[in-house]
């Protein structure tokens, strides 16, 4: 099966001003976009609307969280609902910082991904381990941990609306990019788990993007060519083809820093 390459531009709490959020705004819709490549930009949400009305049409707009419940008192919170009301099609959930910073448990992401797809959005849903969990041998058990929640939430019909960010912590704003063999062990890990867990189909026809130090020297490496080729099960995959990495597993990535240069347009033409 073939999974359409999805490239994601999370600013976090970026940029500082609207004057650079329209630069950012006018590189990517002056720049030549592969259409076959899935783009979501998530801005600020002080920027969502007005991001989403200036944006060329073929790349969507995502919140960076939400909360689960529909309205009432929960200062500082957005609703599901509420990005459902204004358009917005996509929302990160459990990205790393939020777990760590904002102390999201993997239970808590979990309920508001069940709250996001009963209110029609799509989720960018983050896992990752820290150094010190990989450096333990912990990465792949880490990571199911963080999914077992939201498996036993979903029905196997529900994944359909979900694109699985694998991010290593140790990755995230550091500089210091997963290898492209990590990523693909990590991705294989995530897509067994999702076979056992769920559906063999259901892993088959997940998509699971790296997120980590993604920048345009990198990203070929990582995750240029994918899912078209045939996976024998015995086979531990990865060579290389065509004098580039073919990792099976890596459907595209979730940018944070790059999102925000010029640079962007390359990782989302990484494919081409
Ligand atoms: O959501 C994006 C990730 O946290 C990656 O951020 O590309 O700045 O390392 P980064």
């Amino acid at each position: 099966m073939t999974r359409q390459f999805f490239v994601g531009g999370n600013f976090k709490m970026n940029p500082a001003t609207q004057e650079q959020k329209r630069a950012l705004v006018k590189v990517l819709n002056e720049a030549t976009i592969d259409p076959a490549v899935e783009v979501v930009v998530a801005p600020p949400a002080i920027y969502l609307l007005a991001l989403k009305e200036i944006v060329r049409k073929e790349i969507k707009v995502s919140a960076q969280n939400c909360y689960l419940k529909s309205s009432g008192a929960f200062t500082g919170e957005i609703s599901p609902a509420q990005l459902v009301d204004a358009g917005v099609p996509y929302v990160i959930l459990g990205h790393s910082e939020r777990r760590t910073l904002f102390h999201e448990t993997s239970a808590f992401v979990a309920q508001k991904t069940r709250a996001a797809l009963d209110t029609g959005l799509s989720i960018i849903l983050c896992v990752g381990e820290t150094l010190e969990e990989r450096e333990a041998g912990k990465t792949a058990q880490v990571v199911e941990d963080q999914l077992k929640p939201v498996v036993e939430a979903l029905k196997p019909e529900d994944w359909s609306k979900i694109v699985v960010a694998y991010e290593p912590v140790w990755a995230i704003g550091t500089g210091k990019v997963a290898t492209s063999a990590q990523a693909q062990e990590a991705h294989a890990n995530i897509r067994a788990f999702l076979s056992s867990a769920v559906s063999p189909a259901v892993a088959e026809s997940t998509r699971v993007i790296y997120g980590g130090s993604v920048t345009a020297a990198n990203c070929k490496e990582l995750g240029v060519y994918q899912a078209s080729y045939i996976r024998l099960p015995a086979v531990p995959v990865i060579g290389h083809t065509f004098g580039v990495c073919a990792q099976l597993d890596v459907d595209g990535f979730l940018v944070g820093g790059a999102s925000l240069k010029p640079e962007f347009v390359d990782i989302i033409n990484a494919k081409k």
